[in-house]
């Protein structure tokens, strides 16, 4: 079943879990993505960067499409880190329900400004809107990017970005970087600022960078306003490392139905998992009742 992502959080939001929001990049994670989610029975998100949109090609936007709408369970397809009007108009042609628009980098007014724009392009073709406001952090490897220094998000700046822009779900920069932290640098989690955050916004918050941080804090985020959660290192760090294994053991190997079973097996045990983390593991029924 395909969605919007206002109508698809509202659920999470009143019920406190999470939903996962996948990024891919190649038809073997849209499957491990499905597949995973009718498993655990939990909804779930299909989120594309505009450098994976560059990679995959328009096209296949349409095949997304057609397996979300198949599925058993709530879906959403979401543009991740929009950066610009054209992105959003180029994801809202291909049918993604969702998009994110991050103007986080320019100034307060500038950001208001241009996902306001953003607010009244997709909301008049019933397309949610995720904009951002403060910083998530970088670190190596990652294309989704990011900043060198985190600027966690203020509480009265998001309270005025929710009112002034009317977007459906908050960004919010709370102390996560995007890809794999290095040994010496792990997150720590702001949970009073998130706190703080929810009490002074009514709209559902999203946290970035869900790779590779605590799983005590993560179950934390969803008690206080986080229905969506983005997680792209760790789901792909596992397909490839059981990738490479498979192709040195098997260095003749050039089957793909040969070579990919045991990635995406890897790469599901850890949605899987992440579901679970999340709470979003047996919430799809609120959907269907
Ligand atoms: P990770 O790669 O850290 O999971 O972050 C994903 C993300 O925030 C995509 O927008
Ligand atoms: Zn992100």
């Amino acid at each position: 079943m395909l969605m919007n992502m206002k109508d698809l959080l509202a659920v999470a939001y009143k019920h406190q879990f999470a939903v996962g929001s996948f990024n891919v990049a190649n038809s073997e994670f849209v499957r491990v993505i499905i597949e995973s989610a009718e498993e655990k029975n939990a909804p779930a998100i299909i989120q594309i960067h505009p450098n994976e949109v560059e990679l995959l090609g328009d096209d296949f936007i349409t095949y997304v499409r057609e397996s979300c709408r198949n599925a058993k369970v709530p879906m959403v397809i979401h543009l991740d880190h929009g950066g610009s009007v054209e992105d959003v108009m180029r994801a809202i042609r291909n049918g993604f329900t969702s998009v994110m628009i991050d103007a986080s980098h320019a100034s307060f007014e500038d950001n208001i400004a241009i996902s306001k724009e953003v607010v009244k392009l997709a909301h008049s073709v019933n397309v949610s809107v995720e904009a951002e406001l403060g910083t998530i952090g970088s670190n190596e490897g990652s294309s989704e990017g990011g900043a060198d220094v985190i600027l966690y998000t203020d509480v009265d700046d998001a309270k005025t970005f929710v009112e002034q822009t009317g977007i459906d779900t908050l960004a919010i920069a709370i102390g996560t970087s995007h890809g794999q932290y290095k040994h010496d640098r792990q997150p720590e989690l702001k949970l009073d600022l998130l706190a703080e955050i929810n009490k002074n916004v009514d709209i559902p918050l999203v946290l970035h960078g869900g790779s590779d941080n605590k799983d005590e804090e993560i179950s934390q985020t969803y008690l206080h306003g986080v229905s969506k959660i983005n997680l792209s290192t760790d789901m792909k760090n596992a397909f490839f490392k059981e990738m490479r294994r498979f192709l040195i053991e098997n260095d003749t190997a050039y089957e793909p139905d040969m070579i990919m079973p045991s990635a995406r097996k890897a790469a599901q045990e850890v949605v899987k998992k992440k579901m679970d983390l999340f709470n979003s593991t047996n919430q799809a029924h609120h959907y269907f009742s």
